[in-house]
């Protein structure tokens, strides 16, 4: 295993610049398979779940091509099975149900399990595309789709799931002569880079954006040239480590459109924000404001930037409390935030943090994806050396961490661990 060094108590000053983004570009690979003709997406990260979801493709039958931040996929399929051991690696491969399910009627996809963060639960998932005609069965652990046709209607998502949204906008945009109306649909920006994705191939969709999406099914698509949108929760992790380290950094290449609330409670917290052309800064007095935050579907706060936040107003003045309304265990990172210094109790599905004077360096442990980079964060805030270990997870949705950290200042290493280097040497 991988472990990270920090020896944090510098200012972060510069520009980075942010990869496609990760919630995009795995359902646009998943969408390439609607197509009768390859797709080219560009502006994709080199991260891990890219080269998971790369071979959930080719297990397929798909021809993937992945070079330079660019894939190219070939969709001609020789069977439709999605096997645990991909899924179990990566719960997003779930994704592929709602393509396979409309192009060719059938799929055989192994059911995600939980993660640290939640249940993960699929029930709103497979509810709506049985709705829409799709005959469900679950056998030994897979979830079994057919469908003759997928049937017009109308299905009332219960949760604005954003996963439910993409497989149902993907079960519905080849029912063609069919009507397919999706109420409380979620709105994310990823959900709106799929649906222009789509239209692109030919899918007619209206509504993208908003929460009702209205479907008219066509009788085939053909593959594009397209560009995923900037990562906007990669943009908030940038913004807030120049935030909490007192400096001033402009994160390139990020939408602030995709960020509005996030950026309207930063600068509730005394930060100072400019919304640019091309990119977001973020200047710190080195004094932060506590504030409560809440996290919603968007145009909501973004869970995803909820670890991230926390650590930022550990070191705020007075008290703060953010509250997870999305997932049920998101706060695991809590008790690795406490073991710098910070002071922090968990009540439920809130977080009451008591802002502190000062961080000091520890070793850590990565719970998840974005609790690790909260990690990162108050580490490089903290007084002394700090270790981040489980660097695997933060790697599932962040390229190269550490050398865009660096180019802003940061002092950070990426070290094999002790166990390794014995057995290498
Ligand atoms: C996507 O997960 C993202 N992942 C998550 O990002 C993100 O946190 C989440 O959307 C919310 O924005 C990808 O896009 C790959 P949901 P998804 O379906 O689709 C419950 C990251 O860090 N639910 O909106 O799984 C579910 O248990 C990751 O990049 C049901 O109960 O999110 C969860 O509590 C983490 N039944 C909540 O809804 C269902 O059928 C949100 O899930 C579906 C969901």
């Amino acid at each position: 295993m991988e472990k990270l060094i920090i020896r944090g108590g510098k200012s972060l000053r510069g520009e980075t610049q942010v990869g496609g983004a990760k919630n995009s570009v795995l359902k646009l690979m998943a969408a390439s398979l609607l197509a009768e003709t390859p797709s080219t997406i560009r502006n994709v990260p080199e991260i891990k779940d890219v080269f998971i979801m790369k071979e959930v493709l080719e297990r397929l039958g798909a021809g993937v091509e992945f070079q330079n931040h660019v894939l190219s996929i070939e969709p001609s399929l020789n069977n439709f099975e999605t096997p645990y051991e991909l899924v179990s690696l990566m719960r997003a491969s779930i994704i592929v149900l709602g393509p396979l399910v409309g192009r060719f009627g059938e799929a055989r996809v192994a059911k995600p399990g939980g993660c640290n963060i939640g249940r993960r639960k699929i029930n709103l998932h497979l509810k709506g595309l049985s709705q829409l005609g799709v005959e469900i069965r679950i056998d030994r652990g897979y979830i079994e789709a057919t469908a003759k046709k997928i049937k017009g209607g109308r299905v009332f998502l219960e949760f604005p799931s954003v996963g439910a949204t993409e497989n149902l906008i993907m079960a519905s945009v080849l029912a063609k002569g069919e009507t397919i109306v999706i109420e409380n649909a979620a709105r994310e920006p990823e959900i709106v880079d799929l649906c222009n994705f789509l239209q692109a191939m030919g899918a007619k969709i209206e509504g993208i954006g908003e929460s009702t999406l209205v479907i008219r099914g066509v009788d085939s698509l053909s593959g594009v040239d397209y560009s995923a949108i900037p990562d906007r929760i990669e943009a908030g992790t940038y913004l807030l480590a120049g935030a909490i380290t007192g400096g001033e950094v402009y994160v390139s290449n990020a939408n602030p459109e995709h960020l509005e609330l996030f950026l309207m409670k930063l600068e509730e917290a005394g930060l100072e924000i400019k919304r640019l052309e091309k990119g977001i800064s973020i200047r710190s007095e080195g004094y932060t404001e506590s504030i409560d935050v809440a996290t919603f579907p968007y145009p909501g706060f973004p869970t995803d930037l909820q670890p991230q936040i926390v650590a930022l107003l550990a070191l705020a003045e007075g008290v703060s409390v953010v509250t997870e309304n999305i997932f049920e265990n998101r706060f695991l990172y809590v008790d690795e935030l406490n073991r710098l210094g910070a002071d922090i109790e968990v009540k439920s599905n809130r977080a009451i943090i008591n802002g502190v004077k000062e961080l000091y360096g520890a070793p850590t442990s990565a719970p998840d994806l974005r609790g690790g980079a909260a990690l990162i964060l108050a580490s490089l805030a903290a007084q002394g050396t700090s270790e981040v270990l489980n660097v695997s997870h933060i790697d599932r949705g962040y390229e190269n961490i550490e050398k865009k950290l660096k180019s802003l200042g940061a002092q950070i290493e990426r070290i094999e661990s002790n166990e390794e280097r014995s057995a290498g040497k």
